[in-house]
């Protein structure tokens, strides 16, 4: 590999540019990343399934008003720590959307072991093409952040369509408040397995600031014995209430309700989160 190469790709990236791969959909990584979502001790890839509990009984209870006829749609389910927990409280109505097929089939495994009935989807949402019209979609965990502002506003009239009218859309962000402490950064460290290769591996890692946008950006270049190097460039736009409520407004949202997370607690200014309820017209 030449080391013009590597300096080139080491320079602080434009604002929402792509990385070079994929973490959620690569054969090594998916399984490191399901590993994660399962792991009850951490928050990495799912909330803690405390949390995900108080989360399922908020929707089920608050969102949905206890009617377990309505018709849901999660995007982004991952192993479907909230459809199976949707499906085990009545819920038959449940679409789960994730482009892992390792995800998605963990999640069909689980329903057919389980004797659930849950409508698994192995689909980028991104082109989603659903032509049913929805009670509820969630999108949880802060994966709003990720897209750009074009992915964002296609993403967000797709989902309006696809609502009932005062069908709700359900989702979490990050504010600025979680980077609040941030200092741009650079670090590296090598492996003889690990998280990005099963094979020995140099991982090149930086965090960006982009203070006029309010948008992190975590960054890892792998180096292993493959001619090319690859970029995992993870994007984190955060958001304020006034944004979101020009955004989901200018989409045709209303009655708009902001919360401190996805269990429904109040909001607060200082919150790191800011989980939205936005209703179709
Ligand atoms: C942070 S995880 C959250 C998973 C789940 N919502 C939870 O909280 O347990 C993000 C999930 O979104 C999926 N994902 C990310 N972008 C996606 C896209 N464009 N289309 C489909 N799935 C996507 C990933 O595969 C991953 O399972």
């Amino acid at each position: 590999m030449k080391i013009n190469k590597i300096i080139e790709k080491t320079k602080r990236p434009s604002l929402f540019e792509k990385g070079s791969s994929q973490m959620w959909v690569d054969e090594h990584i998916s399984q490191q990343m399901l590993e994660a979502h399962l792991d009850p001790n951490t928050d990495a890839a799912s909330r803690k399934p405390y949390t995900i509990d108080a989360s399922v009984k908020w929707i089920k209870e608050y969102i949905c008003g206890n009617n377990a006829e309505q018709k849901v749609l999660d995007l982004g389910c991952g192993p479907g720590l909230y459809t199976n927990r949707l499906a085990k409280q009545g819920f038959n109505n449940v679409t789960g959307i994730d482009f892992s097929s390792r995800s998605i089939e963990y999640a069909r495994n689980q329903v057919a072991e389980l004797n659930l009935h849950v409508n698994y989807v192995c689909q980028d949402y991104l082109t989603l093409n659903v032509t049913n019209d929805f009670d509820v979609v969630l999108l949880i965990y802060c994966d709003f952040g990720v897209l750009n502002e074009n992915e964002r506003n296609a993403l967000l009239h797709n989902i309006y369509s696809n609502l009932k009218p005062g069908g709700k859309f359900v989702f979490d962000v990050f504010t600025p408040n979680k980077y609040r402490n941030h200092t741009d950064s650079r670090t590296w460290n090598s492996y003889k397995c690990g998280f990005w290769r099963p094979t020995p591996h140099l991982c090149l890692s930086s965090n960006y600031w982009y203070p006029e946008e309010r948008v992190h950006l975590h960054q890892t270049i792998v180096i292993d014995d493959n001619e090319d190097l690859q970029v995992y460039n993870i994007w984190d736009k955060t958001y304020t209430l006034d944004e979101l409520s020009s955004i989901l407004s200018c989409i045709g949202f209303e009655e708009l309700e902001f919360y401190s997370d996805i269990t429904g607690r109040e909001y607060e200014e200082d919150s790191e989160i800011i989980t939205v309820i936005a209703k179709r017209k």
